[in-house]
């Protein structure tokens, strides 16, 4: 049913917070689209989208992020410091899209999938922490 996914999404992912829940879905279904792209035969048309994409959008969820951790104490610098190395991670791909080089499509989605699955089940698990009130930003 859902084999065309690369990760469904499921509770597993979840931290609770409505807003990052949903980031993270926005994140995981670039990451299918891309994967869909590959299954089609279109992955070469998408990888400069979908980069283009991550470098813009996990820039906001990162802000968003650490706002909503900092303001209840629940930040801290290795944290920053994973978010701070997924950017460059994703600027490091992009720039080499830029560049045209080839074999870049499996790279991007197993990069993708590990850093995004590992963090948001490790590192973000501190999210399901936020106090409720939080939720109002
Ligand atoms: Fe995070």
């Amino acid at each position: 049913m859902s084999e065309r996914l690369l990760i469904p999404w499921t509770p597993d992912l979840e931290t609770g917070h409505p807003e990052i829940d949903a980031q993270h879905k926005t994140l995981i279904e670039a990451l299918n689209r891309l994967h869909t792209a590959i299954l089609d035969g279109t992955g070469e048309d998408e990888l400069g989208w979908c980069l283009s994409f991550l470098k813009a959008y996990t820039r906001v969820h990162f802000k968003t992020e650490e706002a909503l951790l900092r303001k209840a104490g629940l930040d801290s610098e290795a944290h920053s410091a994973a978010h701070r190395e997924f950017l460059a991670s994703v600027d490091g791909l992009f720039a080499r899209y830029v560049r045209q080089e080839l074999g870049l499509i499996s790279e991007t989605e197993a990069i993708l999938q590990t850093w995004l699955i590992d963090h948001i089940q490790s590192d973000d698990q501190v999210v399901s922490l936020l106090p409720r009130e939080a939720d109002q930003g």
